[in-house]
Formats: structure tokens, C-alpha cells, sequence
């Protein structure tokens, strides 16, 4: 993923943050290949375990550990933009993915890359419903390797039982529609 279209897939400098890290795996990959500044966040009780992991890897120069709760008002207030929002098997309940879409408006301007991937079960596909009414535009990663497709967030048209997928978000006057063009991820 990480070596198709430099441009795009080149972390060196990049800042970085991850949502609902729990141990944290592509936030420190992103450190490793790079990026400037990472911040792992997840709720309260998992934040020792990724100082740990964060103190274990040497990288306590680039990767910040906070608390972000999805929506809440404390954890938006403080959050920045980010060139890149990692999410890792976050798409499992559908009551949350408002919070979750709310908080990736605030830490998405308008060049911030989305990438997650996911289990596909059989709530994923509602969870990406309740982000692309948000108006994210929501695009599967057909291999790690090759080209975006529109998945349009039917779960059950995704091709393997483990997806990535990048989110695009999409200006209010063009929500609930894919856009024609966007770009290589
Ligand atoms: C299924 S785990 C995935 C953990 C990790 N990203 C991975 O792939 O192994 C979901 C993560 O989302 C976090 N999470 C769930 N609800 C959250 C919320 N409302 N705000 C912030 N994090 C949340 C959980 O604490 C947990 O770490």
C-alpha cells in the first residue's frame, strides 16, 4: 500500500493520527515509514498500554498517546488537522459511527487522507451507511496494492473478508453521493 503512488503513499513528514489505536500497529507503522508527528488515541483505559508500546518502540520523539473519545465535545475542542487519519477495525457498531464521523470532520482539511481497514461482518456495511450519509465518500482498496473502486458501502459487494477502505469527505452540497473523480489511494 504504502509504495504504490509515491506521492500519495509517502508518510515522510506527514502527520498522522490514529483513532481508536488500542495497541496502536498502524500508527507505528506510520512513525516507522516517516511520518512527523503521530498521535495515538483511544479511551482512558487503553492509553498505558500504548504509552508502553510507544516507550517499547524508542518512538516517544514522534508518537503522542491522548484520550479521544468519538464525538465528545473535550476531545473535538482540542483536536487538530491531520494529513492522515488511520482507523483499524473501528466499523462495528452502527450507534457510534456518528461520533466517529464527527470526529473525522474535525481532524479532516481538505487534503487529509482516510484509510482504514476492517473485518468485513455483518454490520459493517451499515456502519460505512451511517459515514457516507455523513457524506464521506467511501472507496474499497481492491488489494493492498490495487486501485480504489467506489464500493458505494454495500459490505456484502466488498471482495474479501478483509477490507481497506479510504474516506474521502465530501462538501455538504455533494453529501449522499459518490464524487466521479477522487483521488489515487
Ligand atoms: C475492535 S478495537 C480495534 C483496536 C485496534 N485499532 C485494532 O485494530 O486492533 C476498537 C477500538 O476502538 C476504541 N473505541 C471504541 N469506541 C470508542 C469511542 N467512542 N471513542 C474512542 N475510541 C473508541 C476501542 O477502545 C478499541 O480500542
Amino acid at each position: 500500500m504504502v509504495t504504490q503512488g509515491q506521492n500519495e503513499f509517502d508518510l515522510r513528514g506527514k502527520t498522522v493520527l490514529e483513532l481508536g489505536a488500542g495497541v496502536g500497529l498502524p500508527g507505528l507503522t506510520a512513525a516507522m515509514l516517516g511520518a512527523s508527528r503521530v498521535l495515538l488515541t483511544d479511551i482512558e483505559p487503553l492509553l498505558p498500554g500504548l504509552s508502553r508500546k510507544v516507550e517499547a518502540n524508542g518512538m516517544g520523539n514522534v508518537v503522542e498517546v491522548g484520550k479521544l473519545v468519538w464525538g465528545s465535545d473535550e476531545s473535538l475542542a482540542s483536536l487538530d488537522e491531520f494529513d492522515l487519519v488511520l482507523m483499524s477495525d473501528v466499523f462495528f457498531d452502527r450507534e457510534e459511527m456518528e461520533s466517529l464521523g464527527k470526529t473525522l470532520k474535525k481532524a479532516c482539511g481538505e487534503k487529509t487522507r482516510v484509510w482504514a481497514s476492517t473485518e468485513i461482518r455483518p454490520w459493517t456495511g451499515d456502519c460505512l451507511s451511517v459515514l457516507a450519509d455523513m457524506g464521506f465518500g467511501v472507496f474499497e482498496l481492491q488489494s493492498p496494492l490495487g486501485p480504489c473502486r467506489s464500493s458505494t458501502a454495500k459490505a456484502d459487494e466488498c471482495s474479501g473478508p478483509f477490507v481497506a477502505f479510504c474516506l474521502m469527505p465530501v462538501s455538504p452540497n455533494e453529501a449522499g453521493r459518490a464524487p466521479a473523480t477522487f483521488y489515487s489511494c
